[in-house]
């Protein structure tokens, strides 16, 4: 049984690259449009947006592009906290609060509805939806695939591959260890699927026959070809282009990754789910009170005016400083250039074969 490429070839791309989607406005329109015009997957990270905005942002997208993107969104529920458990988390964010010189007030808000967002998704129809955090409902998937729009589920356990296979999936993201960002971990405890991106994709081909699209911890060209030598069909990269003039992330998280030793750790204490970043300030000191963290999303809109606030302030003691393992080896350079880097490194590293071309129209 083969299926190499077949996800390239469905997409009609000419690299088996994708760039990740990454919430908190990394992922702006011009971002995902130059990695799409580039023959690479752009994707648009939708999760914190309203449905409204993401139609927006999305005819945005189309007004650079007519190539194929993703639209990815979080399957998750929005949550009913304890009154007390959310006073007690925001009495520990006082402290830096004060000494960021802000007062803000409780947000009212934990996350944005998913089901709205998702007929948001199915209205603008992109080429690909992707989803992590969880996984969707059978009549979700099939409205997706109805509306002509392929299905990518977020996976990093063998266990969540089955099931986005059992639903119908088209491809599922591998999500390596060494991912920075969020955990997607929905089935079983977030400990147990600490995959190497190599070992997961390879466990992975193991259980399903889908596609499989691997990230995590992946900089350069070099490694890309090493994932697509133990069978993955594309390679997902985000932190890569965190870096990028097109990436809307602020300019004192871009110069931390640029400065970055390569140190990152996973920490539930920004948002709730555990995400892999550079360590700062903020993070040793939430650190204390961890375990007792509300789980996501509701730190996550906690902490929000406090990282915007950092942001505004250009403080990145206080921000989330989300990256991958292979931060320490970024490179700043426009996306369509980075493409062509990666492109090069690939095509060096499988011994000067050419890249996978689109298929003739
Ligand atoms: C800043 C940031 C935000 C992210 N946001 C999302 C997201 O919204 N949806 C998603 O599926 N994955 C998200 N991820 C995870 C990526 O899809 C991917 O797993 C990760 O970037 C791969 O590791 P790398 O950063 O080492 O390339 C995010 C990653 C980063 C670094």
């Amino acid at each position: 049984m083969s299926t190499t490429s077949s996800f390239i070839r469905a997409l009609g791309l000419e690299l088996p690259i994708v760039q990740a989607p990454m919430a908190g406005g990394a992922t702006t329109p011009e971002l995902v449009a130059a990695v799409s015009n580039a023959g690479a997957l752009g994707s648009f990270a939708a999760s914190a947006l309203t449905p409204q905005t993401i139609v927006a942002r999305v005819s945005e997208i189309r007004a650079l592009t007519d190539r194929p993107f993703a639209i990815n969104l979080f399957v998750q529920p929005t949550p009913v906290p304890d009154p007390a458990e959310v006073e007690q988390a925001w009495q520990r964010l006082a402290p830096l609060h004060e000494e960021l010189g802000i007062s803000p007030e409780l947000p009212h808000q934990w996350c944005q509805p998913f089901e709205a967002q998702l007929e948001a998704v199915l209205d603008v129809r992109p080429a690909v939806a992707s989803f992590t955090f969880g996984i969707l409902e059978a009549h979700q998937c099939e409205r997706l695939h109805d509306a002509g729009i392929l299905v990518v589920g977020n996976v990093t356990h063998p266990q969540e591959a089955v099931a986005w296979q059992a639903l119908g999936a088209d491809a599922i993201v591998a999500q390596g260890a060494q991912a920075g960002g969020h955990r997607g971990t929905f089935m079983g405890p977030y400990e147990e699927a600490l995959f190497d991106t190599a070992e997961l994709v390879e466990a992975c081909l193991d259980v399903t026959s889908l596609p499989i699209i691997a990230t995590g911890g992946v900089i350069d060209g070099y490694g890309i070809a090493a994932l697509l030598a133990v069978g993955a069909q594309a390679v997902q990269l985000g932190t890569a282009f965190l870096a990028t003039p097109e990436s809307g992330i602020c300019d004192a998280w871009k110069n931390a990754l640029l400065e970055a030793s390569g140190e990152t750790r996973l920490t539930r204490v920004f948002s709730g789910r555990y995400a892999r970043g550079l360590p700062n300030r903020a993070m040793r000191i939430l650190e204390k009170n961890e375990a007792s963290v509300p789980a996501y999303p509701i730190q996550n809109a906690l902490t929000g005016p406090l990282r915007a606030a950092a942001a505004r302030q250009g403080d990145a003691d206080y921000l989330s400083l989300w990256a991958g393992t292979g931060v320490a080896r970024i490179r700043y350079m426009e996306a369509e250039e980075l493409i062509a880097v990666l492109a090069a490194e690939l095509e060096e590293a499988e011994g000067g074969q050419a890249v996978p071309q689109p298929p003739q129209a």
